[in-house]
């Protein structure tokens, strides 16, 4: 048997940075409602996303302005200029870089993404057609927020096991191009943002005293009402249609109330399961990483497990919610930033839509 070490992290965000005071200017909210809710003060969108808001925020009537945007797309153009395979791309190659590698070192790919742009082949397929590859094997998986404990989980397994050495993980989203920014969108507009983080995974030798200890994964069925998104989906007939867009089925729906309750009780749950299984306290923990909604889930969790706020780490402030990068994208500036070194016991965790939830305990 091997185990698993992270050799190699890496981020993208797009330029063009969301603040509060913009959206207060698209649809009935505010900067301060935002910051006491959710303690995000800004956010990274694709540029296609934020010329529309910039439009938006000076249109008088906005729902004419949403209304030709969505009969017309922005002057007369629907095509995204970045998607999430570009943003994926990005990240994975800073992540080669930091690991010393190139693309053809790598084993497997897995690819994590909410929102993709085509609804087949998956984001991990236009990523490795935008890194040329002709053989490599993608996975992608499609779990929402939890996406990356999920492939991280996934590209350990296929390591241990000895199939691969080398597995590049991916988590990248533009989820601000799903969302709608009027009233009835308000709730999750002001969450949701874009972003990508990868991380190298490298074959170690099970003596090693780096790597990946004990992954823990959940899902919860009986609330996917709660959190769902029909776009492009199967789930009406026809796929697109000019009714779906009409009746809100081409928007996300979230109920925020019961994802929040969820979302810390089944923290709680997954955090003191990966310290039972491992027989650790929460003091033993060197630093956590945990997928970024919410700044009150977060000190909710603090509170509860008596983090202290040097072992926390927080980005929600600057990116806002970005799904399946959001772990990735914490991984990353953790440890540029100095605030993970070797050795130190890291546990990182994750929830989002399915309801699915989890944690990857790891040594650094
Ligand atoms: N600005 C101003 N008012 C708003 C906004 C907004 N952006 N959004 C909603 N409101 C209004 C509502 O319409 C409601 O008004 P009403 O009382 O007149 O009906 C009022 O604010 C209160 O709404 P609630 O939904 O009860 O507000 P709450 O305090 O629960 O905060 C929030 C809403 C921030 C969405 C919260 O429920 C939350 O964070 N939930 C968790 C969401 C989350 O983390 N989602 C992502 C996780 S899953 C994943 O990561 C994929």
């Amino acid at each position: 048997m091997h185990k698993t070490k992270i050799i190699g992290t890496g981020m993208a965000v797009p330029d063009c940075v969301v603040d509060n005071h913009l959206l207060a200017r698209c649809f009935t909210t505010s900067d301060e409602w935002i910051t006491q809710r959710t303690g995000i003060k800004e956010r990274r969108v694709v540029p296609s996303t934020y010329r529309f808001l910039l439009r938006l925020a000076e249109a008088k009537d906005k729902a004419a302005c949403i209304r030709e945007v969505y009969e017309r797309g922005l002057d007369g153009n629907i095509d995204a200029e970045v998607t999430p395979a570009d943003l994926g791309r990005e990240a994975a190659e800073m992540a080669l870089e930091n690991a010393g590698l190139r693309i053809d070192d790598i084993d497997f790919i897995v690819v994590t993404t909410t929102v993709p742009e085509y609804a087949y082949p998956h984001t991990g397929a236009v990523i490795s057609a935008k890194f040329g590859l002709s053989s490599t094997p993608v996975l992608n998986l499609q779990q929402g927020c939890s996406g990356f404990v999920y492939a991280l989980s996934v590209a350990d397994a296929f390591i241990r096991i000895g199939t691969y050495r080398r597995v590049l993980v991916v988590g990248a989203e533009t989820l601000s191009t799903m969302l709608e920014y009027s009233d009835r969108g308000r709730d999750m507009a002001v969450l949701f943002a874009d972003g990508a983080g990868a991380v190298v995974l490298q074959s170690v030798d099970a003596s090693s005293p780096s790597g990946f200890i004990s992954h823990h994964l959940h899902q919860d069925g009986t609330i996917l009402d709660k959190l769902y998104a029909e776009i492009y989906g199967a789930s009406t007939y026809p796929i697109v249609s000019k009714k779906k867009i009409d009746d809100g089925r081409a928007k996300p729906y979230m109920h925020g109330r019961t994802i929040f309750s969820h979302a810390v009780r089944r923290f709680k749950e997954v955090l003191r399961e990966a310290l039972e299984a491992n027989a650790l306290t929460a003091d033993d923990i060197d630093f956590f990483l945990f997928h970024q909604a919410n700044q009150r889930i977060l000190d909710a969790i603090a509170e509860y497990a008596k983090i202290p706020e040097e072992k926390l780490f927080n980005n929600v402030h600057k990116y806002g919610n970005t799904s399946a990068a959001s772990v990735p994208i914490c991984i990353h500036e953790a440890v540029s930033a100095g605030r993970i070194r070797e050795g130190d016991l890291v546990l990182t965790a994750a929830f989002g839509a399915g309801f699915a939830w989890g944690a990857s305990l790891l040594r650094w």
